[in-house]
């Protein structure tokens, strides 16, 4: 299905999404050499937006890139995006590579220009049932590489667990390394530990740093939750009264079955809920205002 949000960036232009082509030497085509960002807008407004840029910035001098714009730049241009597809609620994509070189090879070109593209598409809202009963979830070693703090746009370990998820009929793969869980194959991860302490593996090079992460977080420690962001063994993954994820484009959402095995009562928690309505009433101040 065509995406049907027809207005993207490309290059210093906005284009309709049809009219953009790339070239074959494209280094994001040929290696996956760049790195990308999705930022959710709601009412139309890019929603924490620095923490994004902070983000985008790092992953770029982690890459060897060149940020191709000032932050104020980045701003009217994906603001530019957001308004022109009608605002409201959207997924902002963007992402850049080292561009395309007069021929493949891996070391890095010089003299290109990074090519750079943004687009928008429709953030639905999470379905009622997912509110209501949770989503299931299987578990899998991580296969990727050591620099999952990058993100970057060379997804294919991501590709093959997010779709093992599916093969099982799951909505998520959550990851396992060391005899620890990081993350998810697309979002961050949580768990309620026996004390009622909301935890999170601590940043560091196997997981990507979720803003929702954060925002989570810091919503949960201001409604007076215990948070700590520390390891979270895979057993005690296992033996979780609540298990959540979180991510820009799914919010944070309750897994209620992990491996065929119910997560506490088999229904979404109450601190998950809590948290829920803390993560509603947060975007409802960012819309009015
Ligand atoms: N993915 N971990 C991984 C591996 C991710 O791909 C994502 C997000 C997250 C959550 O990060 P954030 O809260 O900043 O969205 C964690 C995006 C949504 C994607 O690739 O589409």
């Amino acid at each position: 299905m065509p995406n049907p949000l027809p207005t993207a960036w490309f290059n210093g232009r906005f284009l309709p999404l049809g009219d953009i082509s790339v070239s074959p030497l494209d280094r994001g085509f040929l290696f996956g050499d760049g790195i990308y960002e999705v930022i959710p807008a709601y009412g139309g407004r890019l929603f924490r937006f620095d923490a994004h840029l902070a983000r985008l910035r790092y992953s770029l001098g982690e890459a060897r890139l060149d940020d191709p714009y000032s932050p104020a730049q980045w701003r009217e241009v994906l603001q530019g995006v957001a308004d022109r597809n009608g605002g409201g609620n959207l997924s902002v994509y963007l992402q850049v590579t080292r561009g395309a070189a007069d021929m493949r090879d891996h070391r890095f070109p010089s003299g290109v220009s990074p090519t750079v593209f943004a687009m928008a598409s429709p953030l639905a809202p999470m379905p009622q049932q997912v509110l209501d009963e949770g989503v299931t979830c299987i578990t899998c070693e991580d296969i990727r590489w050591r620099r999952c703090d990058i993100k970057t746009i060379s997804l294919l370990g991501n590709v093959l667990l997010r779709q093992q998820a599916e093969d099982a009929g799951a909505a998520e793969t959550i990851l396992l390394m060391g005899g620890c869980a990081t993350e998810g194959s697309a979002s961050t991860l949580f768990i309620v530990d026996a004390a009622g302490t909301v935890c999170t593996p601590p940043k560091d090079k196997r997981l990507l740093p979720g803003i929702t992460r954060d925002l989570v977080l810091e919503l949960a420690r201001d409604g007076g939750l215990a948070v700590a962001e520390r390891e979270i063994r895979e057993t005690e993954l296992r033996g979780a009264g609540e298990i959540w994820l979180a991510s820009s484009t799914r919010e944070v959402v309750a897994v209620t079955s992990l491996d065929n095995q119910p997560v506490g009562d088999g229904r979404p928690g109450t601190m998950w809920r809590r948290v829920w309505h803390l993560f509603q009433d947060y975007k409802q101040t960012l819309i009015a205002a």
